[in-house]
């Protein structure tokens, strides 16, 4: 089936989902269930059952604290649950380390980008590559071997930073970037080992809006291509703009999922975030029908201020 069928199902079968949080899903590619992390004391994830459908965008949100970041860090391998197990396509994962994670096809970005300051962009592309034969040390002494398949790694690197709009800065080292070309280069990392979940964490934060819109097209394409997208975001105009599936989390639960627009009017999720900053924009539908301007650069700032001490 050509992969915008497969997307179209993915995304009608949502539609027959209950809105009741921890929901099984008709086409589940994530499952976490009883995962729970704490730090003295804190319950920083309380998740009781999770299922992230396949093959669509699924937006995970909920105010500053709610254990979005830990539940990325515990189901890719970078941190331990004190219980709890998940299967990623039906392979259980629990206990796994990140690499193994990745290999297995589920990669993530980071709230604050981890692309190695002082490596070139194509360096750090080239990491992003999963099984590199030149890691191992009997296959780097017999050159012939590995040379077609490190020429293979250049080429797809190059592929994917001209579809990134990064291929002129092959050589820049990484820390030259501007903040959204970073989230960029990390993004596009992440496409080096054809992950069937890319989990972003924040990916328009610190943004400039100027990139803001190719990024968003670059997050629909990935899914219409047919990978399957899990992503952070406090930028509720984009959560409404793009997301097929909405998830929320508070103090380490998962309080309600459901589709965009009935996520955002649901009471349990404006209480969630009114109980953290009164402030808050859910997003409003009118500035989408209108091209919708989405500041992230100015977002990023708000929330970097109001994280200070
Ligand atoms: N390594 C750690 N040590 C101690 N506490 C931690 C650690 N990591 C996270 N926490 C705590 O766990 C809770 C959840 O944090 P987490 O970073 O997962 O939240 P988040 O939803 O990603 O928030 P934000 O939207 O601000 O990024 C917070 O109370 C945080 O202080
Ligand atoms: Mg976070």
């Amino acid at each position: 089936m050509p992969a915008e069928h497969v997307v179209d199902q993915a995304r009608s079968d949502l539609q027959q989902v209950a809105r009741t949080p921890g929901v099984a899903k008709p086409d589940a590619l994530l499952v976490a269930d009883g995962v729970r992390r704490s730090f003295g004391g804190v319950n920083a994830v309380d998740v009781e059952h999770l299922e992230v459908q396949r093959h669509v965008i699924t937006a995970l949100i909920g105010p500053n604290g709610a254990g979005k970041t830990t539940f990325f860090n515990l189901m890719t391998g970078f941190d331990r649950p004190d219980t709890g197990t998940w299967l990623f396509d039906g392979t259980p994962l629990s206990g796994v380390a990140a690499s193994r994670v990745a290999t297995a096809g589920m990669v993530r970005t980071f709230q604050l980008t981890k692309a190695l300051a002082r490596m070139t962009v194509l360096e750090n592309m080239r990491l992003g590559a999963r099984d590199q034969p030149g890691e191992n040390l009997f296959t780097a002494l017999v050159k012939p071997v590995w040379a077609p398949r490190e020429r293979a790694i250049t080429d797809k690197a190059m592929s994917l930073l001209e579809r990134f709009k990064l291929d002129t800065k092959k050589d820049d080292f990484a820390g030259s970037l501007s903040g959204g070309q970073r989230k960029l280069l990390e993004m596009a990392r992440a496409l080096m080992s054809d992950p069937a979940l890319v989990m972003l964490d924040e990916p328009m934060a610190g943004v400039n809006p100027a990139l803001t819109q190719s990024l968003l097209g670059h997050i629909t394409d990935l899914r219409d291509s047919g990978t399957t997208v899990l992503f952070v975001e406090h930028d509720m105009h984009m959560v409404r703009h793009i997301s097929d599936w909405v998830v929320v989390m508070a103090q380490g639960q998962v309080v309600a999922e459901g589709p965009p627009a009935a996520v955002m009017a649901d009471q349990a999720v404006i209480d969630a975030y009114l109980g953290a900053h009164h402030d808050t924009d859910l997003g409003d539908d009118a500035l989408l029908e209108e091209g919708g301007v989405i500041d992230a650069e100015a977002e990023a700032e708000a929330d970097a201020e109001e994280k200070k001490p």
